[in-house]
């Protein structure tokens, strides 16, 4: 794999995570494994081999490129299952992968050749009123969950957009709709059921602080997970739903929406996106307010602004989220996301990041039409890491970092290391640009679930990359955990 330059930029120490995996076993020996897993699980538990519905099903990731045919899949219905399909992967050192809703775009990170395995059983959704928590299986997606609490008058804070996955956002970080008033996902957990990496099943709660500590951010490394226990908050209707801008109107919109980002009420929240093909590019705000009416004032600019279509009004939170599938797409194509922190959008900022994403676009447009570049502006406020104590992700909870997101999707496999080295080229052009009107963001720390695969740690977990790594060795000591895929301590 060749560094690209952008990275050689940022390198202090390069550990591509997906070197990590340099483990070959043939299929014989992968098929022995799963007939190994399906004997001792117990009947609540499943293997499936393709052509099989649930096999299928079991592999399917939003990304055609962070797809792969794995020998089998196995469906675990309990934690103690789990631990066992641990230890038999242990034993027999077989690649494996752990897949929530599927939704990396990182190759190898939830999908493997070896053995799948699909939490898809973990379904549940318990709301404990007296407690204040709900309690939610790591086989959902955060339209599910939303949908499970849409009458019950409480929610919590989790994934944007349907389909996407319950557990890699919550073991990533986890930005929210609510998370200018409640922090990170990552700041609103009780506790985990956690299996570790020796098939060993236990409930990890801020009493086990180096655990709690890498969980928050660091997502595979430590076993896996089965339930989370999240807190819960008190849910109105909500106001809310999609703007669409005609391009020509972009110096407004970008005027409109950096007055906006400018304003610090913790109810409002928004993510705008500029999509770009080689001829054309769509501007779209998907607007949030926890309320039945945002305060007047608020969202003025963007509101008197000439739409092209979409809807703002009063609904309820899962009718908001399901209604994203349009403005988000529903992938199936190939695709690679990334990630370049800022700390605030101005109209300059703005501009330069629908001028790089419309100029990439129409450059690699050339090589392949169905090319899309899109880069997502995420205005959080400034007290957004001020909801929770220290853990891996974010590494420094001084400051708020906005992690706009940068991203390709494309149909021809042969382009993927050209795609690859592109969006880091747009991912530091971004960055360039804030640093050039002053933001002091060299070095700052990428989303997780943002960053590409080869990003190295040190752009992640910052300074607590030496901890994370101390705490890997202590809970995986014959690293069972590696594998799989992901960023690897
Ligand atoms: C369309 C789209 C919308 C998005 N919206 C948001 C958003 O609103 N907010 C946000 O913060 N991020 C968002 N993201 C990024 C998202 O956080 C990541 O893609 C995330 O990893 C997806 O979680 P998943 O469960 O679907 O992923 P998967 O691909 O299933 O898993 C991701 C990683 O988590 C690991 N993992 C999964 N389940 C477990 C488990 N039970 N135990 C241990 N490890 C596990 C996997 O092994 C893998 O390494 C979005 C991404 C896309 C493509
Ligand atoms: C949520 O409840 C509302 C109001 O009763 C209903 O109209 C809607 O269909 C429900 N939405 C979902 C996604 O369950
Ligand atoms: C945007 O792109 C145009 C044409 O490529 C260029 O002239 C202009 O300076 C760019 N503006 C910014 C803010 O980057
Ligand atoms: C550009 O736009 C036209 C229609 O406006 C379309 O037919 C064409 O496929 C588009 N894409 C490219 C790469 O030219
Ligand atoms: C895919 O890209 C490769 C490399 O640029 C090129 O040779 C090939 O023709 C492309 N395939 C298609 C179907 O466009
Ligand atoms: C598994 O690991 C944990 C934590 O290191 C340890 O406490 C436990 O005893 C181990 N279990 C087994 C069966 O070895």
């Amino acid at each position: 794999m060749s560094i690209p330059i952008a990275v050689k930029f940022w390198l202090l120490v390069l550990i591509p995570a997906s070197m990590a995996l340099v483990i070959q076993q043939d299929q014989s020996t992968l098929l022995t494994a799963c007939q190994a897993i399906a004997k001792a699980i117990s009947p609540a538990s499943q293997v499936f081999y393709p052509p099989s519905t649930p096999y299928e099903s079991d592999i399917l990731h939003w990304a055609v490129s962070s797809s792969a045919s794995s020998a089998c899949s196995v469906e675990p219905g309990t934690a103690a299952d789990v631990g066992v399909i641990l230890r038999t992967v242990a034993s027999s050192r077989t690649p494996f992968a752990v897949k929530g809703g599927g939704h990396t775009t990182n190759p190898g990170f939830s999908s493997t050749s070896g053995v799948e395995i699909s939490m898809t059983r973990f379904s549940h959704v318990f709301v404990n009123a007296a407690a204040r928590t709900v309690n939610v299986g790591a086989g959902l997606t955060w339209d599910q969950v939303y949908t499970a609490l849409n009458h019950t008058g409480v929610n919590v804070v989790g994934g944007r957009v349907p389909a996407v996955g319950v557990a890699g956002v919550t073991l990533g970080g986890g930005y929210s709709w609510k998370s200018n008033q409640y922090g990170l996902t990552v700041d609103n957990i009780e506790a985990y059921e956690l299996v570790l990496p020796n098939g060993t099943v236990m409930t990890v709660t801020d009493a086990q602080e180096d655990l709690w500590f890498g969980l928050r951010g660091g997502f595979n490394n430590f076993g896996i997970v089965t339930t989370f226990t999240f807190k819960s908050h008190p849910q109105t209707a909500v106001w809310a739903g999609v703007l669409e801008v005609s391009v020509e109107h972009l110096d407004e919109f970008n005027t409109a929406l950096a007055g906006y980002a400018a304003q610090a009420d913790e109810k409002a929240a928004m993510i705008a996106g500029y999509e770009s093909t080689a001829n054309s590019t769509a501007i779209a705000a998907l607007m949030f307010y926890d309320a039945p009416t945002p305060p007047s004032g608020l969202f003025d600019g963007l509101m008197a602004m000439p739409t092209l279509g979409g809807a703002v009004q009063t609904t309820t939170f899962s009718e908001y989220v399901s209604s994203l599938s349009s403005a988000v797409g529903s992938g199936g194509s190939r695709a690679l996301y990334s990630c370049a922190p800022v700390l605030r959008y101005t109209p300059t900022l703005l501009t330069a990041i629908a001028n790089e994403t419309a100029a990439l676009a129409q450059q690699l447009g050339a090589l392949d039409p169905t090319v899309t570049v899109t880069t997502v502006a995420e205005p959080f406020q400034a007290g957004l890491f001020s909801h929770g104590a220290p853990s891996a992700y974010p590494p420094d909870r001084a400051r708020a970092l906005l992690p706009t997101n940068p991203y390709i999707t494309w149909t021809n496999a042969s382009l993927d290391s050209v795609m690859h080295d592109a969006l880091w080229g747009l991912t530091e052009r971004i960055q360039a640009a804030a640093i050039a009107e002053g933001q002091d963001v060299a070095g700052a720390a990428m989303y997780p679930n943002y960053a590409p695969y080869d990003t190295p740690l040190e752009m992640l977990y910052g300074a607590n990359v030496p901890r994370l790594r101390a705490l890997r060795e202590k809970y995986d000591p014959t690293d069972v955990m590696g594998l799989t895929g992901g960023f690897k301590l």
